[in-house]
């Protein structure tokens, strides 16, 4: 016989695969639906409840996007940035790091490197640099588009003008990905210093959104003093912002930061947000993220198996990585490229996925799989 509570969770799963959707009150429920293991190990999700969300949620990936598996190769440009977010290693207060940026012509040996190993997504990623204006960041978009035609180019540099945007829209850049880090004024705040506005950040999205680009939004689980409620906010947000991409992985202390004494956030329950974000948006690009590899090292294929369909390895120069400290102990600091690519192809093999290599476009409702 199921027992009571099972029956209700199997229930609140149900309404929310046929909904996209749970009223407030069991969306805050399955958020802090109890679990008796607190850590997820390889061997398989910490609790049946888990279990069952993890499985629709793969369900449902399997109906839009089978078992695919989209590349991003991701450029770290710089980590010098003008802001100094409480919780980020590279935040402009963290005087103890040496600094770097990259040049066109570094980038551009990156792209090559990557367009070998089958890379047909770029992700431009760097702090809030003032060096990288319009003029130079133009410059590296439009080389980058026209030495490879076939490969979309990502930006991911933060908040810009919208005339910037429009700019860089302009050059040839079709995705950009900016992290709302929080949809909840009050947890914002505590967050970041108080320069920094969720307004300007919230604009920004829709600023990115009507300009024509592909958008991604995202957030930290387990960031400090973050709490179900919070992340109701954020869920609402992203109804209302449809963004094309949803990244999220778990909040990980830097020894150089305010935040260093904070505990980390919790793999289970970044999961457990991945495969509620997957059947809530269906269509969405939820990648796989480096943060979830690092607080666990199955972290990324479980990610997978709870409706994640994206991996971004890394392809910046070896020299730079460990510069790029966003947190303590990001893998991938001492691989080469090439190693991480065929590292990921083994670990999406081993997770029951395949990794394609094509420019992997968001897949929109109402439009066959095979339509361009
Ligand atoms: N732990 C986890 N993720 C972090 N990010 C920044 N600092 C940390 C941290 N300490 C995330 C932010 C940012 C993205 C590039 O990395 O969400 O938007
Ligand atoms: Fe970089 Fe595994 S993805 S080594």
């Amino acid at each position: 016989m199921m027992r009571r509570d099972e029956r209700q969770l199997n229930q609140l799963i149900a309404v929310l695969a046929r909904d996209r959707d749970l009223p407030d009150e069991q969306m805050l429920e399955l958020l802090a639906w109890p679990c008796e293991a607190e850590s997820v190990r390889a061997a398989g999700p910490a609790c049946d409840a888990d279990a069952a969300l993890y499985r629709e949620a793969d369900r449902v990936r399997r109906e839009v996007y089978g078992d695919a598996v989209y590349l991003r190769g991701l450029i770290e440009l710089t980590n010098h940035c003008k802001n100094n977010c409480y919780y980020c290693g590279i935040r402009r207060g963290n005087t103890g790091l040496a600094r770097y940026r990259l040049d066109q012509e570094t980038i551009l040996r990156c792209c090559r490197e990557g367009y070998g190993l089958g890379y047909r997504t770029f992700v431009l990623q760097g702090g809030e640099d003032p060096y990288y204006n319009d003029e130079v960041m133009c410059g590296i978009v439009s080389a980058i588009h026209e030495e490879f035609p076939d490969c979309a180019v990502t930006l991911s540099l933060g908040e810009r003008s919208r005339e910037s945007y429009q700019r860089l829209f302009d050059a040839g850049a079709r995705r950009y990905l900016l992290r709302h880090e929080a949809a909840s004024e009050e947890l914002y705040r505590q967050l970041h210093p108080p320069g920094m506005l969720l307004e300007n950040r919230l604009q920004c999205l829709f600023d990115l959104k009507e300009i024509g680009y592909q958008v991604g939004a995202g957030l930290m689980v387990g960031a400090p003093g973050q709490k179900a409620e919070h992340l109701l906010e954020d869920l609402h947000f992203l109804q209302r912002l449809q963004p094309d991409m949803i990244g999220i992985g778990p909040f990980l202390r830097h020894a150089d930061t305010p935040f260093r004494d904070r505990p980390n956030g919790s793999m289970r329950m970044t999961l457990r947000l991945l495969a509620i974000l997957r059947l809530m948006f269906p269509y969405a690009l939820l990648p796989s993220t480096t943060a979830l590899g690092t607080i666990d090292p199955q972290g990324r294929e479980l990610g997978l198996q709870a409706g994640a369909n994206v991996v971004m390895p890394n392809l910046s120069p070896a020299e730079v990585r460990e510069q790029y400290a966003l947190y303590d102990n990001k893998i991938c600091t001492g691989e080469e490229s090439a190693q991480c690519r065929t590292c990921l192809e083994t670990r999406v093999a081993s997770a029951g996925y395949r990794i394609v290599t094509d420019i992997g476009d968001v897949k929109r409702e109402g439009v066959k799989r095979d339509d361009p």
